[in-house]
């Protein structure tokens, strides 16, 4: 089976799988797992901060940044697509009592603009306007990366506004291969920054969320008030230091994959790519109605042996990732020829 539906899918590699069996661990509650300190230290150094904190994952990082930063009563401002607002199982109410405020931006990337519009004046009549997040790469905006200077603008004025700022990262290294910026450039861009290790990079768990050493002192509370204090974890966080050795520059072969799947979709008649050629590892696509559904295309390439996800009722999300090669995706594309001819 070639699954396409997410980057999440993929499995630990066998050296990784030894990586972990052979991995140092203690109590990371009790500040003593030597192969999670080892991780947080390095991600910090990485991306220019303070500290970091290892937490199970990407949703629980945003969360708990959230938490970090806001009130009850205050709010968030994302773009329209973002995971924090769509797919958080609405935490940033239930866990933080902030309001998520929507703003819609093209590819899913923010620039300041959309931003002046929509901030708040300090009026007892709103919500008090107080964290901007930035996702990096879109997910739902299509796999985009923003350029460096976007983000440095929306930062400068986040911080004249004095909002903090917060970049969902959970596909940050995407970025950063595709656009060639180093992370801590990126990173300086943000008081807090999530990454997370579970999409693309082909660990099982694991995501750390990085910033001042004041905020990452917060985090750790919130992180055990949430459940996310384990105790034997260096065997999650060795699979995540053997990916920022191993997972993170053959990203770029993931980025080809997608480029070469979007060129066959785009030859096949009755599919139509949804944001033109592909940046990252995420490729969407429109299905016409005439040729029918997505969910239809969805079972046909199911009977052929390839999984793919709808996120529209004509649209088709696919992922490239490390547990598919290229010539799978050579398969695919023969398969959709296949399904569009019928
Ligand atoms: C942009 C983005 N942020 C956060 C997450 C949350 O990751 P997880 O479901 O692993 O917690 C995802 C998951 O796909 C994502 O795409």
């Amino acid at each position: 089976m070639i699954d396409l539906r997410s980057d999440t899918v993929t499995k630990p590699t066998p050296e990784m799988r030894q990586a972990m069996f052979e991995a140092e661990v203690g109590d990371d509650v009790m500040g003593e797992d030597p192969t999670v300190n080892q991780l947080e230290a390095r991600v910090a150094g990485l991306l220019g901060k303070e500290a970091a904190l290892f937490t199970c994952s990407a949703t629980q990082g945003n969360q708990i940044a959230i938490r970090v930063h806001c009130s009850p009563g205050d709010e968030l401002l994302i773009n329209s697509t973002g995971h924090i607002g769509l797919f958080e199982a609405g935490g940033p109410a239930v866990i933080s009592g902030v309001t998520v405020r929507k703003l819609d931006a093209p590819r899913g990337m923010l620039e300041v603009s959309d931003l002046e519009d929509a901030l708040w004046p300090d009026d007892p009549h709103f919500t008090r306007s107080r964290l901007v997040c930035l996702e990096n790469t879109t997910n739902m905006g299509g796999g985009f990366a923003y350029p460096l200077q976007q983000m440095e603008s929306v930062s400068k004025w986040a911080l004249e506004k004095g909002l903090k700022r917060h970049l969902d990262g959970a596909r940050f290294f995407h970025a950063t291969v595709s656009k060639g910026y180093a992370p801590a450039d990126a990173a300086s861009c943000f008081d807090t920054v999530n990454l997370c290790f579970s999409k693309g990079l082909g660990c099982p768990m694991g995501a750390v969320l990085a910033g001042t050493a004041e905020d990452i002192h917060q985090a750790r509370r919130v992180r055990k008030m949430l459940g996310g204090g384990c105790r034997q974890v260096g065997f999650a966080a060795v699979a995540m230091l053997y990916a920022l050795d191993h997972h993170v520059d053959r990203l770029v072969e993931d980025h080809e994959k997608a480029r070469r799947l979007a060129e066959g979709i785009a030859g096949i008649e009755g599919l139509n790519l949804s944001f033109g050629e592909p940046e990252t590892n995420i490729v969407f696509f429109e299905i016409a109605g005439e040729f029918g559904s997505a969910v239809a295309l969805q079972a046909a390439m199911l009977e052929r042996g390839v999984k793919i996800g709808c996120s529209g009722k004509q649209r088709i999300r696919a992922v490239t990732h490390l547990d598919v090669s290229m010539e799978e995706i050579s398969e695919v594309v023969s398969a959709l020829k296949e399904c569009l001819r019928k």
